[in-house]
C-alpha cells in the first residue's frame, strides 16, 4: 500500500501518523495564564531534543476552528512550562485534563490533580510523578496555519524533579520503578513490558 498525503482528509491522515508513530511518551504539561490560572494538558507529540543545552519539545496543535490551545497561550505569553511524567496509577487523571475547559478554568482544581510549586518557573508542577522538567521556552516554530495548524514548542529544561522512589541504588531512574505510560493509536495506552539489551557498536 501506498499513499499520497495530499488525497487524504486530514482526519485520515492524523490517524495513520498516530497509529503508527508509537508508543509515544507522554508530556502532561502545566502552564500558568499571565491573570494566575493554571492549566495542565496531555500532549504526545513530544520528544527529548539534545542535552547541551537541555532541550525538549512537545506540538500543540490548532483545534479545527483554527483556536490555539490554552496550553500556547499561556506559553506565548509568560515563557514557561513543565512538562510532568505521566506514571500508569495517573493515567485517568491525565486522560480526564484532555478535556476542554474555558480559558482560565483550572484542570488541577476540576480534577482534583495537586499541584506543587516550582523552583524556577511559575506554572506548579503535578505531585506524585515520578520525573517532571521546569521549562523555559526557547522558540516555537509554526507549521502551518489554521485548523489543526502545528506549533513546535521547544523549551530549555531549567530544572529536574525525580521522586527518590524511581532511583535504582546507582541513582539514576530505573525504568520499572518510574511505570511510565505511554500512548498507541487513538485511546490505546502502553505499559512498559519486557526490556532488552543491544551493545552500542564502538
Ligand atoms: C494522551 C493524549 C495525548 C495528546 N496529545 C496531543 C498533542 O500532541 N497535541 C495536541 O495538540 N493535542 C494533544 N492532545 C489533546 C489535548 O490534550 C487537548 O486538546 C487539551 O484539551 C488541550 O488543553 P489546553 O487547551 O488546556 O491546552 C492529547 C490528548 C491526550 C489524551
Amino acid at each position: 500500500m501506498e499513499l499520497d498525503p495530499d488525497n487524504l482528509g486530514t482526519r485520515e491522515i492524523y490517524e495513520w501518523m498516530v497509529t503508527t508513530i508509537l508508543p509515544r511518551p507522554i508530556a502532561w504539561v502545566s502552564t500558568i495564564s499571565p491573570e494566575g490560572a493554571t492549566n495542565l494538558a496531555p500532549f504526545s507529540f513530544f520528544q527529548g531534543v539534545c542535552a547541551r543545552p537541555p532541550t525538549l519539545l512537545f506540538c500543540p496543535a490548532n483545534d479545527r476552528y483554527g483556536r490555539p490551545k490554552d496550553t500556547l497561550r499561556n506559553v506565548e505569553s509568560t515563557g514557561e512550562f513543565v512538562v510532568n511524567l505521566v506514571p500508569f496509577p495517573m493515567a485517568g487523571p491525565m486522560n480526564d485534563t484532555a478535556a476542554t475547559l474555558p480559558h482560565g478554568e483550572s484542570e488541577f482544581e476540576r480534577f482534583g490533580v495537586t499541584a506543587v510549586p516550582s523552583a524556577c518557573v511559575r506554572p506548579p508542577r503535578v505531585a506524585g510523578v515520578p520525573v517532571a522538567f521546569e521549562c523555559r521556552l526557547d522558540r516555537i516554530v509554526r507549521i502551518g496555519e489554521g485548523p489543526v495548524a502545528g506549533h513546535v514548542v521547544l523549551g530549555r529544561i531549567v530544572r529536574l524533579h525525580a521522586d527518590d522512589a524511581v532511583l535504582a541504588p546507582d541513582g539514576k531512574p530505573d525504568p520499572q520503578r518510574m511505570d511510565l505510560i505511554g500512548r498507541a493509536g487513538r485511546n490505546d495506552y502502553v505499559r512498559l513490558g519486557e526490556l532488552f539489551r543491544l551493545e552500542r557498536p564502538a
